[in-house]
């Protein structure tokens, strides 16, 4: 089974968190991209739907789905989205797609956070996916000198805006044995907007989708 069947697996198996009279919300990235593929078969279960990008919007719309702000909408009675890594205790990197703000926003709104991945994506210690960081154009090279200090290497990705008008910094070898303590050391330096670690709003469900099935972790 490829990569692209597994991710389609994963979502389909989130489908059913989605209960009617719903406000939902949708992430971002190719397995998000299956899910809303697949949205429309279970439309009318939903009563809202918030994105968290313009990618994601504009793929919504091409559903039939008309998307609604996160400030008209209210909570959100769950939120699905994929990740570029995730553990046992379901923390998360993501922002490979750079949309991390806006998910983050997402997830934190939502009383429930369900996380769609195929096998690839849970690993023992967060960290091989360097991380995403969002950071205001002005202050990327001072971000960038704090992460040098401890001792990892940020990469701008080159010619990529965010939604919000902001920078990427990927980094590597950043130290995530600790990522309740990383994420909130990072959250402390002037300049960053967000940072791709998902610790203290973790995933409260992670479906993972492996050639025999899809399998369920809870927080
Ligand atoms: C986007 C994200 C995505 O959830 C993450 O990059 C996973 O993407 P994909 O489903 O394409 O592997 O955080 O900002």
């Amino acid at each position: 089974m490829d990569a692209r069947e597994k991710k389609r697996k994963a979502a389909k198996a989130s489908l059913e968190f989605i209960e009617p009279g719903m406000t939902v919300g949708i992430g971002t990235g190719s397995t998000v991209n299956e899910l809303i593929e697949l949205l429309p078969s279970i439309g009318d279960r939903i009563n809202k739907v918030v994105s968290s990008s313009q990618a994601s919007t504009d793929l919504l719309n091409e559903k039939g789905f008309e998307v609604t702000r996160l400030n008209e909408a209210g909570p959100l009675d769950v939120y699905i989205d994929g990740a570029d890594e995730a553990n046992k205790r379901l923390h998360l990197i993501k922002g490979g797609g750079g949309a991390l703000t806006r998910e983050k926003v997402l997830a934190g709104a939502a009383r429930r956070f369900v996380c769609i991945v195929d096998e690839t994506k849970l690993v023992g210690m967060l960290g091989e996916f360097p991380l995403p960081v969002e950071v205001l154009p002005m202050a990327q090279s001072f971000v960038a000198r704090q992460f040098t200090k401890l001792r990892a290497q940020p990469v701008w990705r080159e010619g990529f805006v965010t939604d919000n008008g902001n920078h990427i910094l990927d980094v590597h070898e950043l130290n995530i044995s600790n990522p309740l303590e990383m994420e909130t050391r990072l959250n402390q330096i002037p300049g960053i907007l967000t940072v791709g670690i998902f610790a203290h709003r973790p995933a409260d469900i992670l479906l993972i989708a492996d050639d025999d099935g899809v399998r369920e972790l809870r927080a």
